[in-house]
């Protein structure tokens, strides 16, 4: 093979590299592809629909803020494939938060899709960490813009005396949301105290304990 063809097949090679890694979804193969929610067809994203309409790519769901009366004083509301079906294939999402003064939006991370956060209203302390456990953390008022990596642990608090609201942007149609606690404490079966407990270097007692805070409300 001529050098030149070597230069040619790494310059392919690079492309599909890139191709595949760079977007987190994948590449759309055609304008629109309305999912279709009900359908049974399993893929990657949803099937597509057929009589479609300009109502299937709007959501009037973030006009208003969320309640923030619950147990961390915030509320996410997703603007995903799930409420615009119209995303399906598009790779891009959307969501609300609100925040009470004190709220939270807790530990979490978003596997499929790197988020960008808006601030609408208010101040919010917000940060990330990184695989090597080092804490990228900022403080941001309204008009302000933060960054949380793809699949990275991150949080948003709002310390302020007064209600913060933000808009945040994903590249995926679907991020995927998984609460580092609910994770660990209250999935389904639950996980053993055994693993907790050498996790997390505590007793049973202590990992009962948040198990009970975060068992599904009777
Ligand atoms: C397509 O959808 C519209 C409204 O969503 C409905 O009025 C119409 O009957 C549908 N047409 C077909 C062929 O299903
Ligand atoms: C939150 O407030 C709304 C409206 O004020 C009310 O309907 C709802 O029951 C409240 N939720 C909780 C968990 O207190």
């Amino acid at each position: 093979m001529a050098s030149s063809d070597y230069g040619f097949m790494i310059g392919i090679m690079m492309t599909i590299f890139l191709a595949s890694f760079v977007s987190a979804d994948p590449e759309l193969l055609q304008d629109v592809c309305v999912a279709d929610l009900n359908s049974g067809v399993k893929l990657n994203g949803f099937a597509c629909k057929s009589n479609i309409s300009a109502d299937d790519f709007f959501f009037a769901g973030l006009a208003k803020p969320g309640l923030t009366n619950n147990t961390f004083g915030a509320t996410v509301t997703p603007a995903s494939v799930q409420q615009i079906t119209g995303l399906n294939t598009l790779g891009v999402s959307m969501a609300r938060v609100d925040y009470a003064p004190g709220g939270i939006n807790p530990p979490h991370t978003h596997p499929r899709a790197t988020e960008i956060v808006f601030v609408l209203e208010g101040e919010l302390d917000v940060g990330f960490i990184t695989t090597d456990n080092k804490l990228f953390s900022k403080t941001i008022k309204k008009g302000e813009i933060f960054t949380f990596p793809r699949g990275l642990i991150h949080f948003q608090i709002n310390n302020g005396k007064v209600p913060a609201a933000a808009i945040a942007a994903f590249n995926s149609q679907l991020p995927g949301t998984q609460r580092v606690a609910n994770a660990l404490f209250a999935s389904s079966p639950t996980v053993d105290d055994v693993v907790l407990t050498k996790a997390f270097q505590v007793g049973t007692k202590e990992v009962e304990k948040i198990k009970a805070k975060f068992a599904p409300k009777k």
